[in-house]
C-alpha cells in the first residue's frame, strides 16, 4: 500500500524531530510510505525506509516568485511526491484548477509523482453530484496534460466534507467514487484520505484502493502503528 503523512503545518522544529524518532522505530517494510512535512523540515529528513512528499509546489519555476518553492528545487532536496488540489490549498489560497494543471506540469517535468486530491462537498454529496463533481474536475484536468504522463498521477479520493471532521463516507460511498475515478483514470494509482485512523480502516476492507493519505493520524506514531499493524490493510 502507498501511505501517505500529511503533517499539514504541525510540529514546531524540535516537535519533528521527537516525532521523526518515533517514526523511525515504525516497521513500514510492507508498505511505500510518503511523509509530507512542512517543507522547512525537508532537510531534517533522512530515511531509507520514507519517501519524501511536499504539500505543495510553486505553479512556476526558478525564478523570481518571492515566497515559492518550485519543483526544481523540491526535486534537488530529494522529494519524489506532492500533493496538488488539497481542498485546504483550494479553499484557503484560493487555488484554481488552471493553478492545479500548471503545477502538475511542473511535477511531471521534473519526475516528481503528483498526488491530485480530488472529492466532493457536503451540499455535492447531499444533492448526488459526487460523480459529476469528479467526473468534470478530473476530465479537464487530465485534457491539459500529455498522455505519457498520465499514468504518473496518484488520485486521492478526498470528500471534503470527512476531512478533519473525524466522519467517514459508507464503504460504498468510497467505492462509488473510486470506481468513477479508475473509470477514467485505469490503471491509476487511488487512494483515499479524510477521517482514517486505526479503528474506522476496517471500512475499506472490501475496496480496491491503491493506499491512503492521512492527516491527524499523521501526526500521532503510536496511532499510525496500530493503524499499520491493522489486519485490514492489505499490502
Ligand atoms: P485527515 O486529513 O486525515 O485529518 O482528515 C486528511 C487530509 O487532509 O489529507
Amino acid at each position: 500500500m502507498l501511505i501517505v503523512l500529511n503533517n499539514k503545518s504541525n510540529f514546531n522544529k524540535k516537535g519533528y524531530q521527537e516525532y521523526l524518532c518515533h517514526l523511525k522505530r515504525i516497521d513500514f517494510s510492507n508498505h511505500t510510505v510518503v511523509l509530507c512535512p512542512s517543507s522547512p523540515y525537508f532537510i531534517l529528513t533522512e530515511s531509507d525506509e520514507i519517501y519524501l512528499g511536499s504539500q505543495n509546489v510553486s505553479k512556476n519555476s526558478y525564478g523570481s516568485h518571492t515566497g515559492e518553492v518550485s519543483a526544481e528545487q523540491l526535486k534537488s532536496l530529494g522529494v519524489s511526491y506532492c500533493l496538488v488540489g488539497h481542498s485546504e490549498r483550494r479553499y484557503e489560497e484560493q487555488e484554481s484548477i488552471e493553478d492545479i494543471n500548471k503545477k502538475i506540469m511542473c511535477l511531471l517535468k521534473n519526475d516528481i509523482n503528483p498526488i491530485l486530491c480530488i472529492g466532493e462537498t457536503a451540499s455535492e454529496r447531499e444533492d448526488n453530484k459526487t460523480v459529476e463533481r469528479i467526473n468534470n474536475e478530473l476530465t479537464k484536468i487530465i485534457e491539459s496534460i500529455p498522455q505519457e504522463y498520465l499514468k504518473k498521477i496518484i488520485i486521492a479520493y478526498e470528500p471534503i466534507w470527512a476531512i478533519g471532521s473525524g466522519i467517514i463516507p459508507t464503504a460504498e460511498q468510497i467505492n462509488g467514487s473510486i470506481q468513477t475515478i479508475k473509470k477514467l483514470l485505469p490503471g491509476n494509482k487511488v487512494l483515499y484520505g479524510g477521517s482514517l485512523n486505526e479503528k474506522n480502516i476496517a471500512t475499506l476492507l472490501n475496496i480496491e484502493i491503491d493506499g491512503y493519505l492521512v492527516g491527524n493520524l499523521s501526526l500521532n506514531p503510536e496511532k499510525l502503528n496500530e493503524f499499520i499493524l491493522n489486519k485490514n490493510i492489505v499490502n
